[in-house]
């Protein structure tokens, strides 16, 4: 069969570029090797860690936040079971989405192993044995990526996990060691944390979320730790061993002072690495670097023109909506149109209680660049709606030109971060400037009045609220 688009992956990055593709009137195919559609994110990502963020949520209010409010209840259980199944759920419903999609835009799902014979032909290994070839005239790859695992690390699947595995455990750990306390190490390990787990994380760098602004992660440990979690930064881990009902993790922390810690599951997060394996990218000669797939920053296409590349596999953040973002670019950019994205402002988020959500620059990297820059924060435990809900850890963080005040980064932390971000995201795509935000009207109460606020603050130190 000859198609004009076949697209490799069925990721968000993969299944939007293909939905693109065919409502710019491209004949479509999509392959995917497993036989549920919408890769990582939502498999064994954005959309089940969320329903167990949820989930785990819901309970550690009932338990600690109902009778503020004036609730009684009887014992509170946790039925970790129940929510994995209840997860299940969700995801399989988003699948069944996503299989609705490709039929209503008649693209054409291939179930099986895609892998290339020459540029425009690939070869699908199906879970029966059999072999199918197809041809297209452009080639999308959308292959992910996998967790960075190290060889001293073990990996079992059943004690040293990855956050594949910590999403259907069978049993709540007792005491979790997290290694890596990055955007899965936070997300995952406040589940567990939540539930009633004694968690330890052990990360390399000097905090958590090591790449957000550093005010970010501070807070973030401040109410990790109130779940209990324990931390070892400047450590590095050297080995995890299972010893069959425990798992020992020796480390060596920055004054070189061995740390042994032992738990009962350990769950390694420590980063992804672009999934390229057994793609045959060298029968067609697609260059990589690092496991990376290279493409031009213009057009995304690979070193082989008709091939292009998008998504986890190639350079950037590691983000569906970035993802989502190059699967339409890439469609728009074959059907000869001139599409744009602005990497600077693609916002990233951790789903923890409270959220941190962050788009633009961090204070250190204006710093490292040299920029004069100015700064307003609002802490959220002077905002009405706030109090009224009880949710009064966090702050909006503003970062504006010195100069021209034009906001140059926005870092939130607090209730509801993950939505209010998209305020500070459309403000920076017009580039507005922090007066300009500070002028708009905000509807009180709300937590978004902690933007305007924070943005008032970095204008003339003129926030009216603290
Ligand atoms: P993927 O989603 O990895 O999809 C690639 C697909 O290609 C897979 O289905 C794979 O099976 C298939 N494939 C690979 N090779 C082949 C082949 N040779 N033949 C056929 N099929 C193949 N991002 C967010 O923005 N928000 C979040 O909240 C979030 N939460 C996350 C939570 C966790 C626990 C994890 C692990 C990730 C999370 N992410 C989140 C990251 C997000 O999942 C990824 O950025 C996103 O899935 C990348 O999309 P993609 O299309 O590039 O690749
Ligand atoms: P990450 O890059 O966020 O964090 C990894 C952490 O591990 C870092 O803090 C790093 O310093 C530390 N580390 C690295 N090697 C180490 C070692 N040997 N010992 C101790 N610590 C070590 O990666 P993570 O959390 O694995 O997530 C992978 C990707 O998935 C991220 O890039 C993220 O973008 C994406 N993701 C996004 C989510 C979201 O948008 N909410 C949620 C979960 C994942």
């Amino acid at each position: 069969m000859q198609y004009d688009v076949v697209v490799i992956g069925s990721g968000p990055g993969g299944y939007v570029a293909a939905i693109r593709c065919s409502q710019l009137g491209f004949k479509t195919a999509i392959i995917e090797k497993y036989n549920a559609m919408g890769g990582t994110c939502l498999n064994v990502g954005c959309i089940p860690s969320k329903a167990l963020l949820d989930s785990s949520e819901h309970y550690y209010n009932a338990v600690h936040h109902f009778e503020e409010h004036g609730i009684t209840t009887g014992k509170v259980k946790a039925d970790l079971s129940k929510m994995i199944e209840r997860k299940g759920g969700v995801v399989k419903k988003m699948n069944d989405g996503i299989t609705y999609l490709m039929k209503k835009n008649k693209i054409d799902v291939k179930n099986g192993f895609g892998s290339f014979v020459d540029k425009n032909t690939i070869k699908i290994a199906k879970e029966d044995g059999s072999e199918e070839q197809i041809t297209g005239k452009n080639i999308i790859i959308a292959t992910g990526s996998k967790p960075t695992i190290l060889p001293f690390m073990n990996y079992d699947k059943t004690r040293i996990i990855t956050s594949t595995e910590a999403l259907k455990l069978q049993e709540l750990p007792k005491h979790l060691v997290v290694i890596g306390a990055g955007v899965i190490g936070a997300e995952l390990g406040s589940v567990y944390a939540r539930l009633g787990s004694k968690v330890t994380f052990v990360e390399f760098a000097d905090g958590m979320i090591p790449t957000m602004d550093k005010t970010m992660g501070k807070e973030l440990q401040k109410s990790i730790k109130k779940l209990g979690a324990e931390f070892y930064f400047n450590t590095k881990v050297s080995l995890i061993e299972n010893l069959g009902k425990e798992v020992k993790i020796t480390a060596e922390d920055k004054d070189g002072k061995k740390v042994e810690i032992l738990g009962d599951y350990c769950l390694v997060s420590i980063g992804r690495r672009p999934y390229v394996d057994n793609l045959n990218l060298e029968a067609v000669g697609v260059a990589t670097e690092r496991g990376k797939v290279l493409v031009n920053e213009h057009t995304l296409q690979t070193n082989v023109p008709n091939i292009y590349a998008i998504g986890d596999v190639v350079r950037g953040a590691m983000l569906a909506h970035k993802a989502e973002e190059e699967g339409v670019f890439v469609a728009e950019t074959i059907a000869g149109q001139k599409p744009h994205i602005n990497y600077n402002l693609i916002p990233g988020v951790v789903y923890t209680w409270p959220e941190v959500a962050a788009v633009g620059k961090t204070e250190e990297e204006l710093k490292a660049a040299g920029v004069a820059y100015k700064s307003g924060s609002f802490p959220f435990k002077a905002l009405g709606r706030a109090t009224a809900s009880g949710d009064v850890d966090g702050l909006v963080k503003v970062l504006a030109d010195k100069n021209t005040d034009e906001i140059l980064g926005v870092h939130i932390i607090g209730a509801r971060a993950a939505d209010m971000i998209g305020e500070a995201v459309t403000a920076m795509e017009f580039r507005a400037s922090a007066e300009d935000i500070s002028r708009i009207s905000h509807a009180h109460p709300t937590y978004l009045e902690a933007m305007k606020e924070a943005c008032l603050a970095a204008t003339e130190n003129r926030a009216i609220h603290s």
